[in-house]
This record gives C-alpha cells, structure tokens and sequence, in this order.
C-alpha cells in the first residue's frame, strides 16, 4: 500500500509586522476588543511590491531543504492561493519557475481558507494513485491586498505569509484520510464580489475587498468544524483522545477551542499562531504545522489532525501520521 507522507516543511512571513496599536490609529477598534474576541495580537503584511510567490518561493525552500530534496526531485507542485500574483499564469507555475523545476504538473487550488487542505487531500490522491511521487504542497496569500482597510469588522482579522510541505510516496503510514466539503448556497456570509468576469470595474478602481458577515460565518464554522471532526474520527475508527495534535486554521481563537473542545483536546495538544499571524488563509495550517515542527512540539509517529474552514464555504480535514 502506498501512502503520502509528510518529509519537510516550511514557512515564511513577511517583515512588517501591524500590531493591534496601529490598527487602532486606523479605524475605531481597540486592542482588547480585537484580542478578548479573536486572540490576534498582531499580523505580518506584505511590502507593497511584496507579491503571493514573493513569500511562497522561501516557504517551499524551506521545505525541500528540510525534506533533503532538490528541483529535479519534485514532480508536482499545487499552490492553494486566494490572493495569485496574476489571472494567469498560476502562480504555482510562476513558483515552480522561481525553483527552477521544469515540465512537472503544477497548478493553482482556489478554496480560499480551506485551500490548504484542498491541496493536500488532491496531491495525496495524486501520489496514492501513483501520479506523482514527490510533491509540494503550498498555501500562500497576500489577504491584505482584498482588505477594505476602513472596515473595522474585517480589517483587523487578516495577514500574509506562506507555509509550504513536501508530500511524498512512501510505504509507511502518512495522510490517513482527508475530508473535502463544499456548499455554495452560502456565498452571500462571505466573498470578495468582483473579478475578471463580474464587476471587474471594482477590481479596475481597486475596491475588491472582503465582505463578511462575521457573526453568522462564526456560528456555522464552529457547527461545521464540530461535524467534520466527527467525521474524520469515524472514518478512522479513532476516539477523541487517539489524537496528539490538533493544527487548525487560524481564524479565532473561540472557534480553534470550540473545535479542541469537540476533540476533548488540552489547549496544550492545540497549534495556535493566531496569535502572532491572524487569519492567514490558505496559509495558516502550513505555517502553523512549520512553526510546531520546528519548535520540536510535533514530533514523528503523531497523530494530527488538520481542518478548516472557509469562503464557499469551504471546508476539510486531513488525518495524518507525522
Ligand atoms: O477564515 C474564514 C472564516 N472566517 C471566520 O471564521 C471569521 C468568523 N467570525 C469571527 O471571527 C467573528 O464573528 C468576528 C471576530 C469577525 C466578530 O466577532 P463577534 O463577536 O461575532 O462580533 P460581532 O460581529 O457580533 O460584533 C459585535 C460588536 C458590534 O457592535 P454592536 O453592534 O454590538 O454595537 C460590532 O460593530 O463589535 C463591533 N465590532 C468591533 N468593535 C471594535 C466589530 N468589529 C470591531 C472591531 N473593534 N474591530
């Protein structure tokens, strides 16, 4: 039996950094409000000229280094990206010429927060199915460029950064399931409306931004996340206690303890970046999972589980031994 397994990892985040101090120079928040209701302390944003393969090429170096693997061993690169450098070529190919890699599939998964885990439940089907043998797996984002940063309710919630995996063929157990999901009849909670196609006049004037409507989003992430634990579990035949880590996409703090709660899980088996990255989007479950592994908490043979949840809305799950 061939599984995909996890062999490097990596990160990378841009260098300034907005504090929740200067947000409320900007629009009428404050510092506790936005950390008793999110837990977001502050959030890296990339420069002006600072673009989503800017911060994707030294998360996927970081990687391969860590796996030991070099351009010519990689045979398939996905990037799950919200926020591409240009409407074409993908940036996973813009990426994959950045690596110097040549002639391997490479392409771009657009699931907004969830995208990650999108990426890595198709390229695991790719390598189980004998498609590709080494794979990079990347979720990359510049959110701050779709911010309206006159909205109080969104402005303070988003930031950049890259968290890149390398996924490879392997006879010992690594992704034991992934979970995809999606349900289009809530695209009003939560979209960017304007692109190529629609109203691209906005996104001419550069006024295609978030729009959320927080309050509904949260009750039913926090409901879905509850079901899609279950789900994952069941598949497994694991109970709630089989699992030693739970890496989470990083959007509030009150839905990654609602979903520990779920698990019966110490915030202590928990991931939190939120903290420190805000909500990242497709790159908050990679980079979240590189600072866990670099920081010697998650260690080889555990068992984790990643989910999240997103724009669709989105969401997903992958089960794993590390
Ligand atoms: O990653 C994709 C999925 N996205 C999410 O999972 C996000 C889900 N939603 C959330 O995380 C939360 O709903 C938010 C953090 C966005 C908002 O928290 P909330 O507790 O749901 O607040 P709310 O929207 O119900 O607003 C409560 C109050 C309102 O004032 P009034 O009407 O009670 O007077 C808002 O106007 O808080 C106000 N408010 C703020 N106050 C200070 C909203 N944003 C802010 C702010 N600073 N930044």
């Amino acid at each position: 039996m061939i599984y995909s397994r996890i062999t490097g990892t990596g990160g990378h985040l841009p260098e300034k950094v907005l504090t929740n101090r200067d947000l409320e120079q900007m629009v009428e928040t404050s510092d506790q409000w936005i950390r008793e209701r999110t837990g977001i302390a502050e959030r890296h944003i990339a420069a002006p000229d600072e673009t989503t393969c800017d911060l994707a090429e030294p998360a996927a170096r970081r990687a391969m280094e860590a796996a030991g693997v070099g351009p010519d061993d990689i045979d398939l690169i996905l990037v799950a990206t919200t926020t591409p450098d240009q409407v074409f070529p993908s940036t996973a190919c813009l990426l994959q010429q950045r690596l110097d890699i040549h002639g391997c599939a490479a392409f771009d998964i657009q699931a907004v927060c969830t995208g990650f885990i999108y990426a890595l439940g198709v390229a695991d089907r790719f390598i189980r199915t004998g498609g590709a043998r080494r794979a990079l797996v990347v979720g990359a984002e510049t959110l701050s460029r779709i911010v309206d940063w006159t909205d109080r309710g969104t402005c303070v919630l988003f930031g950049d950064g890259a968290g890149a995996v390398v996924l490879e063929a392997s006879e010992t157990p690594g992704i034991l399931s992934s979970h995809l999901h999606a349900d289009g009849r809530y695209e009003q909670l939560l979209r960017v409306p304007a692109g190529v196609s629609s109203h691209y006049d906005r996104l001419r004037a550069g006024e295609a931004f978030v729009q959320m409507k927080g309050n509904e989003v949260f009750k039913v992430a926090v409901n879905t996340l509850g079901r899609i634990v279950d789900e994952t579990l069941a598949a497994n035949a694991l109970e709630k206690g089989d699992v030693d880590w739970l890496i989470p996409h990083q959007a509030n703090i009150r839905i990654i303890q609602a979903t520990a709660r779920k698990l019966k899980l110490s915030m202590e088996r928990v991931v939190v970046t939120v903290d420190r990255h805000g909500n990242t989007s497709a790159a908050s479950v990679p980079l979240a999972l590189d600072v866990a592994v670099r920081d010697g908490r998650v260690r080889r043979g555990e068992t984790l589980l990643m989910e999240a949840f997103g724009g669709g809305f989105t969401w997903g799950s992958v089960l794993l031994k590390f």
